[in-house]
């Protein structure tokens, strides 16, 4: 297997001047992440990372880069013209999406400039792609730039392995709902060409399960949606750090030293740590003025405490930047202007990015760090901070908003708005003893190194690789053309044939109200054409009443079973009841239906002769499903004692006499007709019954996916009617 990683930012910039290259490491917490990961499988993995270089390239640096980046780094770079390129990443990525899905909606531009590159850009890398995409290959794609990659790359490989990670927050459905109406769907369906859909945090998933249902109507079951006729699973994977590698380079004698001479030259200091990107999401003027707070209010630490600030420059391009810079070189001038002495400077400012081996000194020397991020996907500085700490000393303030603050519990926690609290929690980490220290970092310290790097890629490619296998098990049984011949040759012969036929999901298309589901005449003619087959019997076979029904087939030559099989008219026949069923149940049961339809706006009661149905189709998706579980609790219950069952259809909750369901009548008319030849299709849990109480010998066909009794499956009712003209045909 081959892996093909594909992100937006490649792990290396590339300048460009006159006709030479030079290749540069790039900075951020995907690139880290991936990075960290590669270092430990790269000699047993075959990958190519796909990105953006960082620039536009000339052909003949492109040329280079293409050998060297890959050479050195499996690269392979992504063209993407500069113009367009502006108005994607400073553009949609970053002036929509990343203020939108950080909580800064009044940041978010919605500018249809953008949108339109953002879809070129993704096409782009489309493109890109198939220069190497080959049978076999996984792929992994990466972060906000790439949401509409996976349905892309999809309608091209439909049976690539294609898993999706987002290292952003996912917003809640009100945030999300911000975003223009056809693009907020294109990009919640851009994500479902995956096979594995993975978050940082409960939350994330969560909430993209939410703005599913909410905004596209689609349920899932345990994280799984249907979408498309495949299963795509949605789950938490919380993204780690190469642990090892922070741990040991803090303990090589070159950090030693560095540590040793800064600590000569600042004797009695202590050091409070602040490393980030330049950015608003990253709450660094806030905890600036939280410094100064401190510094105000505790005044015994003037002298002593010592503000490490590296800040990364990030997004040069993007307004709210330049004014972050500004904004920040300001107050760190107010604050050494105020508290400044001759032999004390509070803030040490660097404007740069540092190396690992520069960063990890600084992590292991500081007292206390500042991780206090409005929102952050995840934020992998502070699992760094903690693994850098080899004597276990040291105390991490974290952001209840930053993904990491889900696992790292023991850090002093606060909230990023909250300047006075995070004031306190400066002077609580300065004061805090050795031994909670230790105790703290120690339990963190265990956690962060037991989901490292290396378990988050391995868990989230393994669940990839086995979703895959699902999903090919399930696709191996939708019926092909070879198939269809098959059922054809065989159904071609014998003495009597049994086709038993669900009408709505089946014959027809769901509709909002279910009296506008009727028979068109292009279906009545389809119908007419299966009664012609020879010594076949046509059975419609629906949980719909049987005036309904009759009405429908008028003029048609089939039997029909109603009511889930609760009546059965054999073709020339009268309806003749199934069984004789008590029905004293249904004043009982009315009461709670009819409470529940004036608690879900939408919803209605449709009284058959042997059930009660609640509909909730048209009733507000979220909503229902909370109340729909309420009811089926209440009514599983209530009628504990009573001879019904309470079933869940697709949007309706049926409450039938126990020992009525289509399997027990269709069984009734196979014992009847004798058949050599069966064949059933329906589309839900009610044909479910049937497909198990037919013989062996039966042909049944499930349509859509999921887990089924019957043999095979079609995608739609339009597939099943083409099936069936066929069989008319053979
Ligand atoms: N980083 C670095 N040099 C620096 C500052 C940061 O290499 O001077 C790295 C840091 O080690 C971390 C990443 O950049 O791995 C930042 O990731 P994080 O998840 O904290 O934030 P992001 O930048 O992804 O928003
Ligand atoms: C965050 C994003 C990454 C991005 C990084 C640096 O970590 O999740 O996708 O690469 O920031 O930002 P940049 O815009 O420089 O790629």
């Amino acid at each position: 297997m081959r892996l093909i990683l594909v992100s937006n930012r490649l792990p290396v910039n590339v300048k460009e001047s006159q006709g030479s290259v030079e290749i540069h490491p790039s900075v951020g917490g995907l690139v880290t992440g991936i990075s960290a990961y590669l270092d430990t499988v790269k000699d047993s993995l075959e990958y190519i990372w796909v990105g953006w270089p960082g620039k536009e390239l000339s052909e003949n640096a492109l040329n280079i880069v293409k050998k060297e980046a890959f050479q050195k780094y499996n690269a392979y770079p992504v063209q993407i013209p500069e113009s367009l390129n502006e108005s994607f990443y400073a553009g949609f990525c970053n002036k929509t999406i990343w203020p939108l899905f950080h909580y800064f909606p009044s940041y978010a531009n919605y500018d249809p400039g953008f949108w339109d590159s953002y879809e070129e850009v993704n096409q782009i890398f489309l493109e890109t792609l198939e220069e190497i995409i080959q049978e076999g290959d996984m792929v992994w794609i990466h972060d906000y730039h790439l949401l509409l990659l996976p349905s892309l790359l999809r309608a091209k490989y439909p049976k690539l392995e294609i898993g999706f990670f987002l290292h952003i927050p996912f917003p809640t459905y009100e945030i999300f709902r911000l975003m223009p109406g056809m693009w907020r769907k294109k990009l919640l369906t851009g994500l479902l060409g995956s096979d594995l859909i993975g978050f940082h945090t409960h939350d994330y998933t969560q909430y993209y399960l939410h703005c599913i249902l909410r905004i596209l109507g689609l349920e899932n079951n345990f994280g799984e949606i249907i979408y498309d006729n495949r299963l795509v699973k949605v789950d938490t994977f919380p993204m780690g750090i190469n642990y090892d590698k922070f741990a040991k380079i803090a303990a090589t004698d070159q950090s030693t030293a560095i540590i040793e001479d800064t600590k000569k030259a600042f004797i009695g200091s202590k050091f409070i740590l602040s490393v980030d990107r330049l950015d608003y999401s990253k709450g660094v003027y806030a905890r600036l003025e939280a410094f100064e707070r401190f510094l105000d209010k505790f005044p015994k630490w003037r002298n002593q405490a010592n503000l490490l600030l590296v800040v990364v420059p990030s997004r040069e391009q993007v307004e709210q930047y330049q004014e972050m810079k500004k904004a920040i070189d300001e107050i760190v001038g107010r604050i050494n202007g105020k508290f400044a002495t001759l032999d004390w400077t509070p803030i040490h400012y660097q404007y740069r990015m540092l190396s690992l081996e520069e960063l990890v000194p600084l992590y292991r020397m500081s007292d206390a760090i500042l991780v206090t991020p409005y929102r952050d996907g995840m934020n992998l500085v502070a699992k760094e901070f903690i693994a850098s700490k080899i004597d276990k000393k040291g105390v991490l303030i974290l952001s209840e908003m930053a993904g990491a603050s889900k696992e790292l519990g023991e850090a002093i926690i606060v909230n990023p708005n909250n300047v006075e609290e995070m004031a306190d929690a400066i002077h609580e980490a300065l004061g805090m003893n050795e031994a909670e220290q230790i105790q703290r970092n120690s339990t963190m310290q265990l956690r962060t190194k037991r989901y490292d790097v290396v378990r988050w890629a391995s868990d989230f490619l393994k669940t990839l690789d086995l979703r895959k296998s699902y999903q090919d098990k399930l696709s191996s049984r939708f019926i092909d053309k070879e198939l269809k011949k098959e059922i054809y040759r065989k159904f071609s012969v014998g003495e009597k044939k049994l086709i038993f036929l669900d009408y709505d999901g089946t014959l027809v298309p769901f509709q909002k109200k279910p009296e506008l589901a009727i028979p068109s005449e292009e279906l009545k003619t389809l119908l007419r054409r299966l009664v012609e087959i020879k010594n076949a019997e046509i059975i419609i076979i629906s949980g719909r009443d049987k005036d309904t029904l009759l009405d429908w087939m008028q003029g048609l030559d089939v039997s029909i079973v109603a009511e889930h099989g609760a009546w059965i008219r054999e073709r020339g026949k009268e309806w003749r009841l199934f069984k004789q069923a008590p029905n004293d149940w249904k004043p009982r049961i009315q009461p709670i239906l009819e409470q529940n339809v004036d608690r879900l706006p939408g919803s209605f009661i449709e009284e058959k002769n042997f059930s009660l149905v609640f509909h909730y189709r048209n009733a507000d998706l979220e909503l229902a499903e909370v109340r729909v579980k309420e009811l089926t609790d209440d009514l599983v219950h209530y009628t504990a004692n009573m001879d019904v069952t309470v079933l869940q259809g697709n949007k309706v909750i049926e409450i039938k006499n126990t020992g009525i369901s289509k399997g027990y009548a269709g069984l009734d008319l196979v014992n009847y007709y004798n058949p050599d030849n069966i064949l059933s299709i329906g589309d839900d849990w009610t044909d479910e019954s049937l497909f198990a109480a037919l013989p062996e010998h039966a042909v049944t066909i499930k349509v859509g996916i999921g887990p089924s009794n019957a043999k095979y499956n079609v995608k739609d009712y339009e597939e099943v009617r083409e099936f069936l003209r066929g069989l008319a045909l053979s």
